[in-house]
């Protein structure tokens, strides 16, 4: 699958989207984030669903100090960056056509003493899955993931086979069409989902999915 823009029909969405960088103030650090939509499209733009997690991230209900966390889709990685300098080991994935870019975008803004606790790994949904230590991580992190339709059996997936009892799932994006909500309807499927937040001048939901409790459990 090309790393294909999509329409996004708002003027000024698309001129963020054609700066070739971008620069954000999260956890006490100054983030430049290099974009190029041109040749790499969708994962080399930071899309408003991440900034907002970021956000909420940073409000500290959620303690991320030496938690586990996993990044699916990170695109340009600022959500992952963001979750690293909150003091996370963060590993921050995507498919292989976005793993240089973002490689270069996580380098240039974590300081060195945070480095080693970020590691850019491929993830393609659905592939390869077993180089993943299943049940291993306190948090996965997706924004703006639940878009292309193809992918939500895979995705599906990934999340099952990464998340174990004690882990929370948040994502966050804008429900843009129908199938979004199918998405959501599919998770329901194996995890208790509810809505932990409401973006509404950037219209972003923050999801958050946990696995169903065993009936013995409740
Ligand atoms: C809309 S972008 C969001 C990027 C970033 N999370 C953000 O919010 O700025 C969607 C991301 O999902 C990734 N993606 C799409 N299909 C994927 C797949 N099958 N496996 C892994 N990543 C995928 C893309 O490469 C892209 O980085």
């Amino acid at each position: 699958m090309a790393l294909v823009p999509y329409d996004d029909t708002h003027l000024w969405g698309m001129q963020k989207l054609h700066r070739l960088s971008s620069v954000y103030s999260f956890a006490n650090h100054t983030i430049q984030i290099q974009q190029n939509w041109k040749q790499l499209g969708v994962a080399a733009v930071v899309w408003d669903a991440a900034v907002v997690l970021c956000t909420y991230l940073e409000m500290g209900d959620i303690d991320l100090q030496g938690r586990s966390v996993i990044e699916l889709g990170a695109g340009t990685g600022l959500l992952g960056i963001v979750a690293a300098l909150l003091g996370a080991h963060v590993t921050i994935t995507d498919r292989q056509a976005a793993l240089a870019f973002l490689r270069s975008n996580v380098q240039a803004n974590l300081p060195t003493d945070i480095q080693p606790r970020a590691v850019v790994k491929e993830l393609t949904w659905g592939q390869n899955l077993t180089s993943f230590s299943a049940g291993h991580y306190d948090f996965i992190l997706g924004a703006d993931i639940v878009y292309l339709e193809d992918t939500f059996a895979d995705l599906l997936q990934t999340l099952n086979y990464l998340c174990a009892d004690h882990t929370v799932i948040l994502l966050s994006c804008r429900l843009r069409y129908e199938r979004d909500q199918n998405f959501l309807m599919m998770l329901r499927g194996f995890f208790s989902v509810r809505e932990v937040r409401y973006d509404p001048g950037n219209d972003i939901h923050i999801f958050e999915a946990r696995r169903h409790k065993q009936k013995d459990e409740l």
